[in-house]
């Protein structure tokens, strides 16, 4: 945590307020923005109307999700006359670019998370009145945002961004466009802010990527696997977690990496989208259904009893009945814990907006319907086997209401479970815990004494 340590009169005029939309990395990103901030004499404020800068990061990986930045930007009207600046940062930023000046005239800054770096060059031009600023790199960077200063809202679980951008332009994402090339951080630079991480007492990391696993360490020196080990070998490190996994570059070292060695998480997410090889290709996920069953196999060989998560998309352009009946057979095999579940949406620039066959709305409402159901069969099946068990829990705090504490089992589930009266648990700490019962989405239990 960054304390703020600028002057008074500086933290009364450059106050800014933050909002966040769309995924972990954006959720990152913005720690470190509001960290660069920080660094910078601004201090944050949680309301709209106490702040000077207002700044929404935004997300716009489903049509949903742009729309509630555009619904921000008609709110902003009313502050016009206020005096307030505004920006918006993340991925709708570096869609839309310079059109949002024309859409929301009194926005001054426009910024892509490629150019966060250049945050306080452009903090300056803002403060000394420019009114259109923009940060716009459009794939053009080798570089990472790389900052010493991150205002980390977990005190716990540490969030460090190995790899940026995304080259794999699957056919109905908009990542690859407003995130950048990709492009690694050095093992040495990762190993170096886990270090900080441990020393500031995290125990847990989570290594973020929009596809974790394609890390190409720039010097050379580590693969993938290796990172994952040499940062579960940080002193004081007892989880590290990793996410998204692209199936195309999912090796076996990741899996023999995660039997040696326990503080790696025993869960891989590993979105496969859909079941059907056709709907793959027209996809372009670059591998088939066989291919990704290959990789589940690998999976479940483990000697550990790795959970798996996926994230599928019904009512692809052209997706039959029979190809989507192909996602639920695969659902079936693999036996997720659970499921991210998306309907299709149509976004700017991608390759997609070009297929015929668009499948209607209802069609794909009814389609994620029945994919729910199932992986509600599938999910409560996947917890029965932890029934029984006692599973270590990081504690994550009480919920008061239910007179339960909440705690993260390695597998990413979520474990509800009650102490004896009189104790008290501190969050952030590991207990064991006997599960005793399970739902579709989570498990559970009582502390095991
Ligand atoms: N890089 C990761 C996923 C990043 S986006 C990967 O390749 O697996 C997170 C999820 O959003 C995707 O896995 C996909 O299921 C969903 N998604 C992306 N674009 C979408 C779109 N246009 N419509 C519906 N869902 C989409
Ligand atoms: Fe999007 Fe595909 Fe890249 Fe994932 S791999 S971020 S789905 S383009
Ligand atoms: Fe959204 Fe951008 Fe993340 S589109 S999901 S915020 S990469």
């Amino acid at each position: 945590m960054v304390v703020y340590t600028g002057s008074m009169s500086d933290a009364a005029s450059k106050t800014f307020y933050l909002e966040t939309f769309g995924c972990q990395m954006n959720a990152h990103d913005s720690e470190k923005v509001v960290g660069t901030l920080l660094a910078q004499g601004y201090r944050q404020v949680p309301t709209v109307e106490e702040a000077g800068l207002v700044l929404y990061n935004t997300c716009s990986i489903r049509d949903k999700a742009e729309q509630k930045v555009f619904n921000r930007l008609a709110d902003y009207k009313k502050y016009r006359a206020q005096g307030k600046k505004f920006g918006v940062l993340g991925c709708v930023a570096q869609q839309e670019g310079e059109r949002i000046f024309e859409r929301a005239p009194y926005v001054s800054l426009v910024c892509g998370s490629a150019s966060y770096r250049n945050l306080p060059q452009m903090l300056v031009q803002l403060e000394t009145g420019s009114s259109r600023v923009t940060g716009l790199d459009d794939r053009m960077t080798d570089e990472c945002f790389e900052t010493e200063f991150a205002a980390r809202t977990n005190p716990h679980r540490g969030y460090i961004t190995i790899i940026e951008g995304c080259d794999k332009f699957c056919a109905y994402c908009v990542v690859p466009f407003t995130r950048g090339k990709e492009r690694s951080r050095t093992s040495a630079s990762v190993l170096e802010e886990a270090r900080q991480l441990a020393d500031l007492g995290y125990t847990e990391i989570q290594l973020l990527g929009q596809n974790v696993n394609s890390y190409r360490d720039p010097s050379g020196l580590k693969s993938f696997a290796e990172l994952l080990v040499a940062v579960a070998s940080v002193v004081g490190i007892r989880r590290v977690r990793f996410t998204t996994s692209h199936p195309r570059d999912f090796g076996r070292d990741i899996v023999e990496a995660i039997d040696a060695v326990p503080a790696l998480c025993n869960h891989v997410h590993l979105p496969v989208q859909s079941g059907s090889t056709r709907v793959l290709d027209a996809m372009s996920r670059l591998y088939t259904r066989d291919e990704y069953l290959e990789r589940i196999s690998w999976i479940q060989a483990a000697r550990r009893d790795i959970s798996l998560t996926s994230d599928l998309i019904v009512g692809f352009p052209g997706e039959t009945e029979r190809e989507f009946e192909e996602t639920l057979s695969l659902m079936d095999l693999v036996g997720y814990d659970s499921v991210f579940t998306f309907k299709y949406s149509p976004r700017p620039n991608t390759p997609a907006l070009r297929l015929e066959d668009a499948i209607p709305e209802a069609e794909k409402a009814r389609r994620l319907a029945v994919l729910n159901d199932r992986q509600k069969q599938i999910g409560t099946r996947r917890n029965q086997r932890h029934v029984g068990q006692i599973v270590e829990a990081m504690v994550e705090g009480k919920n008061a209401a239910r007179g339960q504490w909440v705690g993260r089992t390695s597998q990413i589930k979520v474990l509800n479970f009650t102490v004896p009266a009189g104790v008290e648990l501190a969050a952030g700490s590991y207990v064991d815990v006997r599960v005793t019962g399970c739902f579709p989405n989570s498990l559970v239990g009582e502390l095991a004494v």
